[in-house]
């Protein structure tokens, strides 16, 4: 990898002399989907595929970007000074929030650069690929000119830009994935406290299988935003009744008890989702940790069935997708991850069994939806890393 982006690099560049090769991981969430910004736990992993770069610094103000995933964008450019959100710009929105939030924090760029990015995470599939090039922005402006900020710190600083610059509502929970990565650990996030521990996976002949449902994520943005708003509303109502202050701090029980007071029944169905995902989530890694695999997945079952009925952020293709999985010899557990609408689900499934599965969860899925699904078999990975030249 790394002689193919220097060479492209050179290509692009005109020459590849002091430029240096970054890596921001991908990343999966096991279990705890719309937890996060509801003062929850979630569950993710950081894997080995994610979003390479060859970086150089400049001269002057100048900001060049390449993406070999973009060939046919070619080379664009824009200046260091007035960052700002351009429409046009397309995915170099992402590196350029980052930039701008580092700015916004204080620590001033001290010049522009050559960046060339290549990805090995499928774009729009769920799997956080923007949250990948935002870290690893992040991580390449430390690198380069000595800023000093710790793994969470970075992840905020790049939830932040996603906010403010790209106007995404996110939580923590992608950002703090990729640069908070471990090799074979998956990370169990307090998302209000952002306390953590890493857990180690031990896989025991298990895999962990993605399939991409290749379903264009129309709307996601703004549908995900909605669900935000909905479980606002049924916070506040929740409050009229019980000092809490995120849906996090509730345990079912509690919940059963007042979820009266949420006036609308959509945003009752919303709430009901948050509060038994996250509990659901603190089950999943205390399962995980006595070893019982078999617990995990019927966990991860039951959280996709709670996204479906209560989230509704599925959809026919994802569901048809997770109860094909689910019914597959060798599957423990399969659900939609990431925020819905499209994207792709995670299934924990016996090694031996994956020829199968491909076969038949592919050949249904088509029959029924038309669509063709691709199959990812991913490991757990480390954070972002360094190569120097
Ligand atoms: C997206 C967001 C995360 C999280 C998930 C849903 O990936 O970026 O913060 O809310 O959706 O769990």
């Amino acid at each position: 990898m790394e002689q193919k982006l220097l060479d492209e690099f050179e290509k692009i560049f005109g020459d590849r002399e002091g430029a240096r090769i970054y890596f921001s991981p991908g990343r999966v969430n096991l279990i705890g989907e719309h937890t996060d910004y509801n003062g929850g736990h979630v569950f993710p992993c950081a894997l080995t595929i994610g979003t390479y770069g060859a970086v150089r610094g400049r001269t002057d103000r100048k900001l060049r970007f390449y993406s070999m995933n973009f060939a046919e964008e070619g080379v664009r450019e824009c200046s260091l000074e007035g960052l700002a959100p351009d429409p046009d710009a397309g995915w170099t929105n992402y590196p350029k929030g980052v930039m701008w939030a580092f700015e916004e924090r204080g620590m001033a760029i001290p010049s522009g650069m050559d960046i060339l990015l290549c990805g090995t995470i499928p774009n729009g599939s769920g799997l956080s690929s923007s949250a990948s090039v935002e870290v690893l922005t992040g991580f390449i402006l430390c690198d380069l000119f000595g800023f000093e900020v710790s793994g969470p710190e970075l992840a905020k600083i790049c939830q932040f830009s996603e906010n403010e610059f790209n106007g995404v509502n996110c939580g923590i929970m992608d950002q703090f994935a990729c640069a908070m990565g471990k090799e074979n650990h998956a990370i169990f996030l307090d998302a209000a406290s952002l306390e953590y521990e890493y857990v180690p996976v031990q896989m025991q002949g298990l895999k962990l299988l993605i399939t991409n449902s290749c379903k264009k994520r129309g709307l996601a943005d703004s549908k995900y935003n909605e669900r935000r708003a909905e479980c606002e509303r049924a916070l506040a109502d929740l409050q009229m009744v019980i000092g809490i202050e995120t849906l996090g701090d509730l345990t079912g029980e509690m919940f059963e008890q007042y979820k009266s007071a949420i006036k609308d029944e959509t945003c009752r169905r919303r709430a009901r989702h948050a509060v038994y995902e996250n509990q659901r989530t603190i089950e999943a890694v205390k399962a995980l940790r006595d070893g019982d695999m078999e617990a995990f997945g019927r966990l991860m079952n039951e959280s996709h069935r709670s996204l479906s009925q209560d989230y509704e952020v599925t959809g026919e293709e994802m569901d048809v997708l997770a109860e094909a999985a689910q019914r597959q010899k060798g599957v423990l557990g399969s659900r939609l991850t990431g925020a819905g609408f499209g994207g792709c689900t995670v299934t924990l499934i016996r090694e031996e069994d994956i020829e199968e599965f491909e076969k038949n969860v592919g050949r249904e899925y088509r029959e029924r939806t038309g669509l063709t699904a691709e199959f990812y078999s991913v490991e757990i990975g480390g954070g972002p890393v360094v190569h120097y030249q």
